[in-house]
């Protein structure tokens, strides 16, 4: 394997996500400008935006009209527990209503009120019914229109994994990249480069993630020097599948919830009323998933190890209508007819909150790099509402593209210092194919899974974390063993790059979430139990340390 390969551009886009394609879309608005986007597998196959099922919020009032900007905002701040980047709320809520009439004006189907608008939602812990939708594939709908908007754009589109940043001092320069097909090791120069590489969930067992939420950027962003914030906020959706095995945390959307679905024991007790009788199964995300985990802990739990969602009292065509996505996959993947019977659902990890530290013009802490998406942090505080990452995704993706094209405008390409390729070629490509003793990508990949889910999830202490830490460092330091050699299509070598970048988030994960010694939104530790007004601030954590700061306030 070398290093031979040098393509250059002017902004260079790492995802092919939502949020990814969006800003390439953005930045190729420049005649000027060559944009080009590289990711892991073809633009609409790759990401989690898929994932978003259940809708997008905008204060659009086509259904409460007395919803507003602000009420977006404060339900944002609030249910994100008072530590999100007020600053950041604000772009996000202000500009969420824009970016989804552009994507409808662009083709995006949404569901109409009888007057011809979007139709709106109630979702999770939010004052009015705020949430447009596609029935219950809203990503899949917003998705297909990007990457139609990409076939007729001059973004050139190049299959591959970015490694790891290029840098000359703290500025970006590009990207060294891995093309499985072949094993190909190359460089991008770049004026700029956009991390949009999305979210990691990736290293917990149970996960809705696809298979490319390895996390990838954060790791990235962190080798070069980054920082990032509040990582150790990690949303666990409340409800996932939870049988047939391989069909095991897939997600079962918020919209079933929404539509009416209700929560119960295998007592066949609403038990919602116990933990938050005002919002019932429409609370926040990260208080539904501790009541299902409480529930399930304590015995009273379905025969696959869950709580029951009932949509008893809807009618089938309803159902249909509403939630064809999921009444299919429960049909086809556990055989269950979700029109007479009801679901069995357990937490699923789905959403990392924290992620690279970014200003209002999306720029990290390291110059020319911007980023845009779930690999950012900061937005959605300690817990993110349902329906704000589909927003998320678009505004931010836009803000990027633009202020990245603007800054490419302004500066020219930078140097790849040698020493950074021989570093490259040490640490990453030759322990690749040496044929070392060691444990396979795969096997660690699966322990580090085993061991987050275990020690680092819905309820954390100290003990458990402090093991989980210690496990993490050993298994950093297993050599990776490449039994597979085969260049046609280098999966093994992949999976060894990802893994690399896994092990680092999970560290990530676990040192914030020993640094933060309270409970706040989805970070709950046992051994401290209360939110503390003390530590109503920020955790920024980058190669050199670990400190907090405070809470970007308006
Ligand atoms: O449940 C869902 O449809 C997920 C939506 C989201 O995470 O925003």
């Amino acid at each position: 394997m070398t290093l031979d390969d040098i393509i250059s551009t002017d902004v260079l886009v790492v995802g092919a996500g939502g949020a990814g394609i969006r800003a390439a879309l953005e930045a190729s608005k420049y005649a000027e400008i060559d944009v080009t986007l590289i990711a892991k597998t073809l633009p609409g196959k790759s990401g989690c935006t898929v994932m978003a099922e259940g809708g997008y919020n905008a204060a659009l009032c086509n259904v409460d009209s007395a919803d507003s900007i602000e009420s977006h905002f404060q339900d944002t701040v609030s249910g994100g527990s008072y530590v999100n980047n007020e600053r950041l709320v604000r772009i996000l809520v202000e500009n969420a209503p824009a970016r989804i009439l552009e994507l409808e004006n662009n083709g995006a189907l949404f569901y109409r009120t009888s007057e011809g608008k979007i139709d709106q939602r109630a979702f999770g812990r939010q004052s009015y019914k705020r949430t447009c939708y596609s029935g219950d594939r809203t990503g899949g709908e917003i998705m297909v229109t990007l990457v139609d908007l990409l076939r007729s754009s001059n973004v050139r589109f190049i299959r591959g994994a970015a490694v790891d940043l290029l840098l000359d001092g703290n500025k970006v320069t590009g990207v060294a990249a891995f093309n499985p097909e072949g094993a190909k090791f190359f460089l991008i120069r770049s004026k700029t480069v956009i991390l949009a590489t999305g979210g990691g969930c990736r290293i917990y067992k149970v996960t809705t993630n696809s298979f490319q939420g390895t996390g990838d950027g954060y790791a990235i962003g962190y080798r070069a020097g980054a920082e990032l914030i509040g990582m150790e906020f990690i949303q666990f959706h409340p409800t996932g599948m939870v049988f047939p095995d391989s069909a095991k945390g897939i997600l079962v959307t918020e919209a079933v919830r929404a539509e009416g679905g209700i929560l119960l024991n295998n007592l066949g007790e609403r038990f919602m009323e116990k933990y938050a009788p005002d919002r019932m199964e429409l609370a926040g995300r990260d208080v539904v998933a501790r009541a299902i985990y409480r529930e399930i802990r304590a015995g009273r739990h379905t025969p696959h190890n869950g709580v029951y969602l009932s949509l008893q009292n809807l009618s089938p065509d309803f159902i249909e209508e509403r939630l064809p996505q999921t009444l299919e996959q429960f049909r086809d993947l556990s055989g269950v007819d979700i029109t007479k019977e009801q679901m069995e659902v357990s937490p699923t990890a789905h959403h990392v909150m924290g992620g690279l530290h970014i200003s209002e013009k999306t720029e990290t802490t390291i110059k020319g790099l911007f980023a845009a998406g779930e690999v950012t942090g900061g937005i959605h505080g300690a817990n993110r509402l349902g329906g704000n990452s589909l927003a998320d995704l678009q505004v931010f993706g836009y803000i990027a593209g633009h202020n990245a094209a603007q800054y490419s405008l302004e500066s020219s390409l930078g140097k790849i210092p040698d020493e950074q390729i021989t570093q490259i070629h040490k640490v990453v490509i030759s322990p690749l194919q040496s044929k070392q003793d060691g444990m396979r990508p795969s096997q660690i990949r699966h322990n580090l899974e085993e061991l987050m889910w275990t020690k680092v999830g819905i309820l954390r202490n100290k003990k458990n974390l402090t093991q989980a830490l210690e496990n993490i460092q050993r298994l950093k330091s297993i050599p990776m063993k490449i039994v597979n050699q085969n260049t046609t299509y280098a999966y093994e070598q992949l999976e060894a790059l990802q893994v690399r970048n896994m092990l680092i988030v999970a560290e990530i994960v676990v040192k914030a979430a020993l640094f933060r010694e309270e409970s706040r939104g989805a970070h709950f530790r046992e051994d401290f139990p209360e939110t503390l007004p003390s530590w109503r601030k920020n955790i920024i954590i980058s190669k050199e340390n670990i400190h907090t700061v405070p809470v970007v306030v308006l």
